[in-house]
C-alpha cells in the first residue's frame, strides 16, 4: 500500500472487488476463483483494521455485523410504494386495457414489456451519491421498516453504483435515487439450505418465501446473512437531482429503466418487449410452461405499459397502478384429503412424516404425495388422518400440506401418533433433547444404507462419476453392498453379472472408483456422512487432526473446544467412531488403500509460524474480520483456535460487545487482546 495516496490505491481495490462480486452475484460469471477472491477480501480487511479511519459504508466489507437492533425504525416511502391489480385469463387483461383507454385514450396504441412476477418481498433501495443508504420493507405501501442492515447482506445488491466497469463512463445518476425491487430466494439455494438444517437437526423451512420473508425481518443481521437471499431490481420509485424531480436525464420507457438498472450493475429480471398487447397475451403460455423450469417461484407475469409517462397520467385506483397488471397463474393450492401419513428414513436416520392424498391435479401435474416437514409440524397445525387439507405446489418444490380445514371435519379423523420403531428395520427410534427430529440409530438399516451409499458417492462427497442412484439401488439389491467401504472392493466379475451392465460400463465404474481413492481426508469425513458434519465441519476436522485416526481418539470436550462445533456435532462424532459398525467399515476403507491425510497449514515455513504454540479464543463483533477469516488468519500465522476459553487459553481477542467469555478470560487471568493487537503479535513478533 502506498502511503501517500492510500485511499486512492484502497479504493482501486474496492472496486476490483466490486467489480468480481458484480460478476459472480449477478452476471454469474465469475473471473476469479473463490480463493483468489478471498485474498483480495482478506487484503482489504486488514488495509482497514489498521486504517479504520479510511472504512465507507460502501466497501465490500461493510456487507454484515451491525449491531443486532431491538426493533425496526418506520420509514416514509418517498413515493406510494403501490400494488398490482390481477387478471386471471386473457378477457381480464382485454377489459383492463378497455377501462384504462376510458381514463386515456392513449392506452388504446401502447407498447408493453411483460416481466415475471417473482413471489418474494417488495424492497425498496435509495442511493445518494451512488451509495446504498437506505433499505426498507413495503409496509403499508406509505410507510414501510428500515432493513438497511439486513439487505446490505445480500450480495447481489449494489453497495455502491455504477458499480465500475470500463464501458460506463458517460453514465449519469441523480443524487437520490429510489428503486424497487423483489428480494428472495432460489430453489436450489432454499433446498441446500433445508438440507443443512436437517442435518444439524434443526427445523426445516415451508418454503422459500417465508423463509426469505423471515430472513428480512431478522432483528440481528448476521442471521440474515447466513439465509441464501438474493434481489431483482425492476422499477425506479423516484429520482430526485439538480433538474428536479422529474429530471430530463430519466429513462422515459420500461425497457429503457431495465436497461438503465441493468447498467448500474443492478440484478434485473428479464423484460420483453411487446408491440401490442395481444402479443403480450400469448406471452403467458410461454411463461407457465418455463415456471416449472425456473430456478425461482413466480406466480404470474407482469404486463406493464411501456411508456413512463404514459403510466404516470394514468394514474391510480386504490394502490393500483393503472398502467401495469398483474397476469397471475392459476392457483397452485387445492384442497384433498390426506388418507394416511407415511414416514421416510433419510440418510443420517432422520425420520420426515409425507401425506398420501387422495390424487389431485395441481398445475397439470397429479399429486399423490406432500411432505409434513417434522413430526412437530403435524402437532402444531392439529393435521388428523382423514382431514381434508389444504395442499400447494409452487414451481419445482415438492409439494407440501398448508394445514388441515377443521370446518370440514365429519369427526372420524384420527390424530396422529408418530411410530416408536423404525418403518423400515423395525428398531426403536430416539430422540435428541432439543432437535426436533426422530432418528433410527440402526447403522444397519436398509433404508439407510441406500441413502447413506447416495451421500457417499455424491459430487460434493467422494464424487463416484457414474454411480447414480439407479445403479446403487441395482447394487445393493445384489447384495454387493453392505456398506460403504464395500465400493473399493467391488470387482469387474461381479458387475458383469448384473442386468444392463455391459464390459465398458462396468470399467468406467471402477475407474471412477478408483480415482475417488484420491480424494482429501475432508472429502472422506464428509461422505462419512457423520450427523452434523457437513462439507464446512469436516474441513476444520481435517485441518484439525489431519488423519482419521486422531479424530476417532477425540473426545467430545477436546471437539467442543474447536470453534463451530457444539455438544450436539460433538457427541454425535464420538459416537458415530464408538459404533462397532462404523469401526468396521473405517477398518475396511483403510485395507482398501482409502485413507487420506491432510497436510498442516499450521505453522508454515518460518514467516507464518509467528503464532505458533499459542492458543486463541474469538468473541463479539470485530470489524475487519468474520469469524472464519479470523481463524484462517491466526491458522495461517501458526495459532490454533478454539471455541471456548479455558486456563490454557493464550489470548482472547474481543471485539465489541464480547459477552460471558470476556468475564471467563479476565477471571482466568487470560490475556485479552483486540485486532490491532493481534495483527501486531504477527508483524512485530
Ligand atoms: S411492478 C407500480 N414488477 O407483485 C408497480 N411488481 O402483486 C407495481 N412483483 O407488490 C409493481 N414481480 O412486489 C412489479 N416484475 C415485477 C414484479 C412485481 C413481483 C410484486 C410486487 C408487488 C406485487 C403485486
Amino acid at each position: 500500500m502506498n502511503n501517500t495516496h492510500p485511499p486512492e490505491q484502497l479504493e482501486k481495490l474496492r472496486k476490483k472487488i466490486r467489480q468480481h462480486n458484480y460478476r459472480y452475484y449477478v452476471l454469474n460469471d465469475p473471473a476469479i476463483s473463490d480463493h483468489d477472491y478471498d485474498q483480495l477480501m482478506l487484503e482489504l480487511r486488514r488495509i482497514e483494521a489498521e486504517n479504520p479511519q479510511w472504512i465507507t459504508p460502501d466497501s465490500p466489507t461493510q456487507r454484515a455485523g451491525a449491531a443486532p437492533a431491538d426493533q425496526f425504525e418506520k420509514v416514509r416511502h418517498p413515493a406510494p410504494i403501490l400494488s398490482l391489480a390481477n387478471a386471471f385469463d386473457a378477457a381480464d387483461v382485454y377489459a383492463w386495457l378497455e377501462r384504462i383507454a376510458k381514463v386515456d385514450q392513449r392506452a388504446l396504441a401502447a407498447d408493453f414489456v411483460v416481466e415475471p412476477k417473482l413471489d418474494g418481498l417488495t424492497v425498496v433501495l435509495h442511493y445518494r451519491d451512488g451509495v446504498f443508504v437506505q433499505g426498507t420493507t413495503r409496509g403499508d405501501g406509505e410507510v414501510g421498516e428500515d432493513i438497511t442492515a439486513n439487505l446490505r447482506t445480500i450480495k447481489a445488491l449494489p453497495l455502491r453504483i455504477p458499480v465500475e466497469r470500463s464501458d460506463d463512463e458517460t453514465l449519469t445518476i441523480p443524487d437520490h435515487l429510489v428503486v424497487r425491487g423483489e428480494a428472495f430466494i432460489r430453489i436450489p439455494d432454499f433446498e441446500a439450505f433445508n438440507r443443512q438444517l436437517e442435518a444439524d437437526g434443526k427445523k426445516t423451512y415451508v418454503n422459500p418465501r417465508n423463509t426469505a420473508a423471515g430472513a428480512l425481518r431478522q432483528l440481528d443481521s448476521s442471521l440474515t446473512a447466513k439465509r441464501p437471499l438474493t434481489l431483482l431490481v425492476y422499477q425506479i420509485v423516484t429520482w430526485e437531482d439538480a433538474q428536479g424531480v422529474l429530471g430530463a436525464r430519466q429513462p422515459a420507457t420500461q425497457v429503457e429503466t431495465i436497461q438503465y438498472l441493468q447498467s448500474l450493475g443492478f440484478p434485473t429480471p428479464e423484460s420483453d418487449y411487446y408491440r401490442t398487447l395481444a402479443e403480450a397475451v400469448a406471452a403467458h403460455s410461454h411463461w407457465s410452461e418455463r415456471r416449472a423450469n425456473l430456478d425461482y417461484e413466480i406466480d404470474g407475469m407482469v404486463i406493464k405499459i411501456n411508456n413512463r409517462q404514459l403510466v404516470v397520467d394514468l394514474g391510480v385506483v386504490g394502490k393500483d397502478p393503472r398502467g401495469a397488471i398483474a397476469f397471475k397463474f392459476p392457483a397452485q393450492e387445492v384442497t384433498t384429503q390426506l388418507l394416511e401419513i407415511g414416514v421416510n428414513v433419510g440418510r443420517t436416520g432422520v425420520l420426515t412424516p409425507y401425506a398420501v392424498l387422495d390424487p389431485v391435479e395441481i398445475g397439470g401435474v397429479t399429486v399423490r404425495q406432500a411432505t409434513l416437514h417434522n413430526f412437530d409440524y403435524i402437532f402444531e397445525k392439529d393435521i388428523r388422518v382423514g382431514d381434508r387439507v389444504r395442499v400447494k405446489r409452487a414451481g419445482d418444490v415438492i409439494p407440501y400440506i398448508i394445514g388441515p380445514m377443521p370446518a370440514a371435519r365429519r369427526g372420524d379423523e384420527c390424530p396422529y401418533v408418530p411410530p416408536e420403531t423404525c418403518p423400515a428395520c423395525s428398531q426403536p427410534v430416539e430422540h435428541l433433547a432439543d432437535e426436533v427430529a426422530w432418528y433410527c440409530v440402526n447403522a444397519a438399516c436398509p433404508a439407510q444404507l441406500i441413502r447413506n451409499l447416495e451421500h457417499f458417492v455424491s459430487r460434493g462427497a467422494m464424487d463416484i462419476v457414474g454411480m447414480g442412484i439407479k445403479i446403487v439401488e441395482q447394487l445393493v439389491e445384489a447384495g454387493l453392498l453392505n456398506d460403504v467401504a464395500d465400493i473399493y472392493t467391488l470387482r469387474s466379475r461381479s458387475l458383469l453379472t448384473l442386468e444392463r451392465f455391459a464390459d465398458k460400463k462396468a470399467q468406467n465404474l471402477l475407474e471412477a472408483i478408483r480415482v475417488s481413492k484420491q480424494q482429501p481426508l475432508e472429502r472422506l469425513l464428509t461422505a462419512l456422512g457423520i450427523r452434523g458434519v457437513g462439507e464446512v465441519v469436516a474441513a476444520d476436522l481435517a485441518q484439525h487432526y489431519l488423519d482419521l485416526d486422531a479424530l476417532a481418539q477425540s473426545t467430545t470436550e477436546q471437539l467442543e473446544s474447536i470453534e463451530g462445533i457444539g455438544p450436539n456435532i460433538a457427541e454425535a462424532i464420538v459416537d458415530w467412531f464408538e459404533r462397532p459398525s462404523n469401526q468396521r467399515v473405517l477398518s475396511k476403507l483403510r485395507a482398501a488403500g482409502v485413507w487420506p491425510k491432510a497436510e498442516s497449514t499450521d505453522g508454515e515455513g518460518e514467516p507464518h509460524a509467528r503464532l505458533e504454540g499459542l492458543i486463541f479464543v474469538a468473541t463479539g463483533k470485530l470489524s475487519g474480520f468474520t469469524r472464519q477469516e479470523i481463524k484462517k488468519y491466526i491458522q495461517s500465522h501458526g495459532g490454533r483456535v478454539t471455541g471456548s476459553v479455558s486456563g490454557k487459553t493464550d489470548y482472547l481477542v474481543a471485539g465489541e460487545k464480547a459477552g460471558s467469555k470476556l468475564e471467563k478470560a479476565k477471571s482466568l487471568g487470560v490475556r485479552v487482546i483486540d485486532e490491532q493487537e493481534l495483527r501486531r503479535l504477527v508483524d512485530d513478533a
